[in-house]
């Protein structure tokens, strides 16, 4: 009884993972779709943006692990049925280079550091004078939410989350629902989006959000793209609510050439790169859920699949 990884458009990482599996446990049988000699063999699918209904040829599936933090491709897949396990995998590396990212921008833009590199390539002597912490607020404290949080308020900054249930790392501050959200707005130097995407966050970001940022500060999208409502966004950028938009999702990925963001001057565009899953580091996580799966035991990180997250 085996894993297949279900991966359209990621052969070298499918590879890297069945290697990786394999070396963890030399009985372990592992496929890469469409290579399935017998799909009653299998009991976990690894799933990255699988095409709905690729899971349903697997009569004995018990678990279908997400190779990413996110888990929409699992969640809108009507053909999965209701008794298999939907789980999700985050590990150390993910939240590291996640927090990274996010540490990154934030303190990129607090100290200037894209106008210090425009001054250079005028030959320019600009002693650029920085405010000495920022208020940030983060949409999120999962568990990269919450890494990001605890790592900026380790380096003096004053860090709020904003989350469904109060959950806040130790000294950050929290709040809960929408009202004091938008109350929060107005203070926030940068205001950074790692939510899970739900019916609930969906369009979250919109004209009447971006309206209540404090002008000059910054917006990090590194959620997914349909949090932010995208033609909301450049009217905002000119009102200077917020001042600069990093953007690392997008609703539509690889980003269109002729989309306006590429260009804009005050729109940071990555192609969702912020945190990549790396195969050898998830492979030990993978292999202890399929595990678990086989031996009917729950899964970690597994997805309430009624709550969307
Ligand atoms: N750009 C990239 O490269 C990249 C990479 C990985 C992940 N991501 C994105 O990052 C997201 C977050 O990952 P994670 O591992 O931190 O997720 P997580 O551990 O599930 O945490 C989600 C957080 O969002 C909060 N939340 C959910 N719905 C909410 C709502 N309606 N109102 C307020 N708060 C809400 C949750 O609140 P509670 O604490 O109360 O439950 C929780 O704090 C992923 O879903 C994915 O979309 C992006």
């Amino acid at each position: 009884m085996g894993i297949v990884i279900v991966m359209p458009g990621r052969d070298e990482d499918a590879a890297r993972l069945r290697v990786a599996l394999q070396r963890l446990d030399s009985d372990l049988e592992v496929w890469i779709q469409p290579d399935i000699p017998d799909p009653g063999r299998v009991v976990s699918a690894v799933t990255w943006k699988h095409s709905p209904g690729e899971l349903g040829r697997f009569p004995n599936l018990r678990a279908a692990i997400s190779y990413g933090a996110g888990v929409e491709h699992l969640l809108d897949d009507p053909s999965i049925p209701a008794g298999v396990t939907i789980a999700r995998t985050v590990d150390e590396g993910l939240i590291r280079d996640m927090v990274e990212f996010v540490v990154g921008r934030v303190i990129e833009h607090r100290r200037g550091f894209r106008g210090v590199a425009a001054d250079q390539r005028t030959s320019s002597w600009v002693p650029r004078r920085y405010p000495p912490h920022w208020d940030v607020l983060i949409l999120g404290a999962g568990r990269l939410g919450g890494a990001a949080a605890e790592a900026l308020h380790h380096l003096g900054h004053r860090v709020t989350v904003w989350s469904r249930s109060g959950r806040a790392p130790v000294h950050v501050s929290s709040i809960v629902g929408r009202e004091a959200l938008l109350e929060a707005l107005p203070g926030a130097d940068a205001v950074v989006c790692l939510l899970p995407l739900t019916g609930a966050t969906r369009d979250l970001i919109d004209a009447s959000f971006l309206a209540r940022m404090k002008p000059g500060s910054l917006l990090l999208n590194v959620g997914r793209g349909a949090h932010l409502v995208e033609s909301d966004l450049l009217p905002a950028l000119d009102s200077g609510r917020p001042a600069v938009a990093v953007l690392d999702v997008f609703t539509t990925e690889p980003l269109p050439p002729d989309h306006p963001f590429w260009g804009h001057p005050r729109v940071v565009v990555s192609p969702h790169v912020a945190s990549l899953t790396d195969p050898e580091g998830v492979a030990g996580a993978i292999l202890a859920n399929h595990r678990r799966a086989v031996a009917g035991e729950p899964l970690c990180d597994a997805v309430d699949v009624d709550r969307g997250y």
